[in-house]
């Protein structure tokens, strides 16, 4: 576990995003993905909006994913596991890193073939207590033909990072402008935000 979140934390510091290629664990995934399945196929799923409360709007044009906050008092077994982890991760961030997160949100998020979200960076005026953007993927068998890809501006270059099974990709959310490029397949993932307030 620790391994991962030198991975993660290594490369963060040496090119601002931080990879660990199996964060998750396989069955973590797995199961993870069965919630979201049924959650899509009971339509729980709905439309990302942008900006947050008085401000939501949902815009189809910017991005078109599907998401479902996870609530803390409401979860199922797979998900208290992921969250555990997530735990374990921040106090090892904040150990190492001094970086005082306090608290976090996460969403599972599902693109549909087709859908896209164009380029942006994660922290809006109502959401200035997002310190790291974390998003992990639960996609099996994942192709170059599948598109799809994030694809991350830092000053000086372009990463293109593929959404495979049980990866973990973290960034600064302040700082990264990033997209999501259209999806040929069913793109599934959980994101989250870190936040120091
Ligand atoms: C987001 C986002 C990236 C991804 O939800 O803000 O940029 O790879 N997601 O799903
Ligand atoms: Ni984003």
């Amino acid at each position: 576990m620790e391994t991962n979140f030198e991975e993660i934390i290594n490369g963060f510091l040496d090119s601002r995003v931080g990879v660990s290629n199996n964060f998750l664990s396989v069955k973590l995934a797995n199961d993870l993905k069965k919630n979201l399945l049924t959650l899509y196929n009971e339509e729980a799923l709905k439309l990302a909006g942008i900006g947050n409360d008085d401000d939501f709007i949902v815009n189809k044009k910017i991005r078109n994913d599907k998401i479902f906050w996870l609530d803390k008092n409401e979860l199922k077994k797979s998900e208290k596991i992921f969250f555990d982890l997530i735990d374990s991760f921040v106090l090892y961030l904040n150990r190492s890193c001094f970086t005082g997160i306090k608290s976090y949100e996460f969403h599972y998020a599902l693109f549909e073939e087709g859908a896209f979200y164009k380029k942006h960076i994660d922290q809006f005026k109502t959401h200035e207590g997002r310190a790291f953007s974390m998003i992990m993927y639960l996609n099996k068998g994942w192709v170059k033909e599948d598109k799809g890809e994030l694809k991350i501006y830092t000053d000086t270059e372009i990463q293109l990072i593929s959404p495979d099974n049980q990866k973990c990709v973290f960034f600064k959310s302040n700082e990264l402008p990033h997209e999501v490029l259209v999806t040929n397949k069913s793109r599934m993932s959980i994101t989250g935000w870190l936040k120091t307030s």
